[in-house]
């Protein structure tokens, strides 16, 4: 079924590459999400170079747009919005297309709205139906008429679509799509749809792939990867069983160095992913644990299945299993119902585990999930108040941390020039951390050891040993 998808998909692209032959076209694409959301914006710009479109940067100066979308907190939303009233007189000066895709198109009011407000658009593309682009494409230009292509249903997991990576050292890799926990403040579920697990052999002949290329780290991708072949569709033949043989697998790639992966759910972190972890060598000893609030009241009503007390539990687990262990989190901050107490378990929370990395955020509505239901919304104010003090402390203990980096020697993958400093390389450590040095750019592309000899909050200074 996806074999016959997918060759469907290539027969469109060819079809718009021979409209598009000679005219020397242009595209932009402003992606607004998550690195899920990032990793379809490579797929995008592989359809769109394979159809004839070369990429730039200016907005104004382009033929076709792509927006693809993020609604997880109104500021993503908000985003949008604004881009499409900067774009409105590009599309009247010089007639360019208009697509606007993801997540965001998933939600009716917001298509409602688009066509209410911004009627100018001229594609709007669901998640469900991305592989899709080049085939609405075609009929916007054939036939000069506005597509709104946007499914309800699941969407079959593509593959074989082209891809065009933004990097050519660290690459992304979805394992799978859509999530079935439904936390009550998310809205990924309803937009992204149920758990779909790719195939495990075309996942590592994709990162087989990649180390050909010379990709040296991998980032394994879905909204819960330790269900991966969990739920769904998973009859696969394959000796590749769960998200634990899938890292085995992956670490025995020959070219890769680095294994990372994001997000698993604490409630379904099993001991054999723990021991995995330990046993390769290429996993990153860094783990993104979500905590999202750490009072057990709270977490009951976000519907994340674990306590307290269990999370801290499984943290201090694997610190004994992996010693050198450290932890990355997503916390949100003034969920309906939490009061002082509760914030004061999360920061709790925050000061018994150290993490190395917070994404803080403030809670935000959203239309059709439970959360936004619930009655006793924290005011702005008091949200506000909490996320502060929150970031004061997690500031702090990053401040803290970078002190016990000094004079220690660190592996870094060497990843490019530094954007502000041409002169200056930078990399970072197996725990993700930056760090910047002078040194060849021979070096790019290679782990390099670095003693650090400063800190500078978000990043470290290092000299080559
Ligand atoms: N599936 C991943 C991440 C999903 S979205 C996971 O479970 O970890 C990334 C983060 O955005 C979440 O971890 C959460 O902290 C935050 N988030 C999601 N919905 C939100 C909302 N309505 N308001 C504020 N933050 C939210
Ligand atoms: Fe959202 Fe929860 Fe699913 Fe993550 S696990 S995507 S937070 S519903
Ligand atoms: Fe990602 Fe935003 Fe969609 S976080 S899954 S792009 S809603």
């Amino acid at each position: 079924m996806a074999k016959i998808e997918v060759d469907k998909q290539l027969e469109d692209i060819k079809k718009v590459a021979s409209l598009n032959e000679g005219k020397n076209l242009k595209y932009c694409i402003l992606t607004m999400g998550c690195q899920l959301n990032e990793n379809d914006s490579e797929k995008l710009c592989g359809m769109m170079e394979s159809m004839n479109y070369t990429k730039t940067d200016k907005l104004s100066d382009t033929d076709l747009i792509v927006f693809n979308t993020c609604c997880v907190r109104e500021n993503a939303e908000d985003k949008l919005f604004g881009k499409l009233g900067e774009v409105k007189k590009y599309k009247e000066a010089k007639g360019t297309i208009i697509a606007i895709g993801g997540c965001m198109m998933q939600e009716k009011h917001i298509v409602d709205k688009l066509k209410q407000s911004y009627p100018f658009f001229d594609i709007v593309f669901g998640t469900h139906t991305l592989h899709q682009f080049p085939k609405d494409l075609y009929t916007k230009i054939f036939e000069n008429k506005r597509i709104e292509d946007v499914l309800d249903i699941d969407g079959e997991v593509i593959e074989g679509l082209p891809i065009s990576r933004n990097d050519n050292i660290k690459a992304s890799v979805t394992i799978m799509n859509g999530c079935n926990n439904f936390c009550s403040y998310c809205i990924v579920p309803y937009v992204r749809g149920r758990e779909r697990s790719r195939n495990p052999e075309d996942i590592l002949n994709e990162v087989k792939s990649l180390a050909k290329q010379g990709y040296k780290e991998i980032t394994l991708l879905g909204q819960n990867v330790n269900s991966y072949l969990k739920s769904g569709n998973v009859d696969f033949e394959s000796d590749v069983k769960s998200f634990a043989d899938l890292l085995r697998e992956v670490n025995k790639i020959q070219g890769i160095e680095r294994i990372r992966f994001v997000s698993p759910h604490p409630k379904d972190f099993t001991d054999d992913v723990i021991e995995t972890i330990r046993d390769c060598d290429k996993v990153c000893k860094i783990i993104h644990l979500p905590l999202q609030s750490g009072s057990t009241k709270v977490l009951k009503a976000m519907n994340r299945k674990y306590t307290k007390e269990q999370y801290v539990k499984l943290a201090k687990k694997m610190k004994e299993i992996i010693p050198e262990i450290v932890f990355s989190t997503d916390i949100i901050v003034g969920f309906p119902g939490e009061t002082e107490e509760d914030f004061e378990d999360t920061l709790d929370v925050v000061k018994q585990i150290h993490f190395e990395q917070v994404y803080m955020f403030i809670y935000s509505r959203r239309v059709g999930t439970p959360g936004d239901r619930m009655e006793n919304q924290v005011p702005d104010e008091i949200k506000h108040k909490r996320f502060d003090k929150l970031k004061a402390l997690v500031e702090s203990q990053i401040q803290e941390n970078n002190q016990k980096y000094i004079g220690t020697v660190q592996k870094v993958l060497v990843e490019g020039c530094s954007k502000t400093n041409q002169d200056v390389l930078t990399g970072r450590t197996d725990s993700n951390k930056v760090v910047n040095f002078e040194g060849s750019k021979d070096l790019i592309g290679n782990i390099v050891e670095l003693k650090i000899v400063s800190e500078h909050m978000w990043y470290l200074k290092g000299k080559i040993v």
